[in-house]
């Protein structure tokens, strides 16, 4: 089994200090860095893009993961990995040649991922289990941090699980993650969790230590 993550959502920060925040979740037990790239058309909602990672890349040394959700998404790999994402992950939904954009991942060097909104099927990414280093199961509808879970995807996680075999792809969630719906994606088989509002609840360093502290150890 995969090591557990910890991947704190830079949406429920404060923006006005993104830098200092980047670096109290460091500090503070993330074990990577989640960012949610919106682009208002995909998702109803629009966050940043390749300046302001390159901006934050600074502020520390832990993984980038990074949650593209535009369409299209082949156009701006290249960006996101030269702004400095670790992992650069696609919505099986916003693209037409999946197999396509995740060749173009791995010629950056970068980890490849693939998210799925709570409506789509695994079956998406049957075909394309060797081009993969990580599976995003959504447990919200993509645009906006501090929505509530949806369990059906439960199921999703532990079908996923059985499909990839002994492959070494993080399986990861995202969404509605709280020590309360924590026990229950890591028992289906996620080994990473996205946490957002969970996280930046209370809005100091302490807070988030507190935070990141009681999803792991529930
Ligand atoms: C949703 C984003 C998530 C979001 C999670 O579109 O992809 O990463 O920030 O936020 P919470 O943990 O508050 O549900
Ligand atoms: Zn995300």
């Amino acid at each position: 089994t995969r090591p557990l993550v910890i991947a704190p959502s830079i949406l429920s920060s404060d923006f006005s200090r993104l830098g200092e925040e980047v670096a109290a979740i460091d500090r503070m037990g993330a074990d990577w860095i989640h960012l949610d790239v919106m682009d208002g058309h995909f998702v109803p909602n629009i966050t940043f893009g390749p300046p302001v990672v390159k901006a934050i890349r600074g502020a520390s040394k832990k993984v980038f993961d990074c949650h593209l959700m535009i369409e299209p998404c082949d156009p701006y790999i290249e960006a996101f990995a030269e702004a400095g994402c670790d992992i650069i992950t696609v919505h099986a939904e916003a693209t037409t040649h999946l197999d396509r954009s995740l060749q173009a991942i791995r010629a950056t060097g970068k980890r490849a991922g693939v998210a799925l909104n709570p409506s789509t099927p695994e079956q998406a990414i049957e075909y394309v289990l060797d081009r993969l280093d990580l599976i995003l199961l959504m447990t919200v509808n993509p645009g906006f941090g501090g929505q509530a879970f949806i369990p059906a995807v439960c199921d999703k996680i532990a079908r996923v699980k059985t499909m990839i075999g002994d492959r070494p792809i993080d399986i990861e969630v995202d969404g509605g993650i709280t020590p309360e719906t924590a026990p229950l994606v890591v028992a289906a088989g996620a080994n990473a969790m996205v946490a957002g509002s969970a996280v930046f609840r209370g809005g100091t360093p302490e807070h988030y230590e507190l935070n990141i502290a009681a999803i792991r150890e529930a």
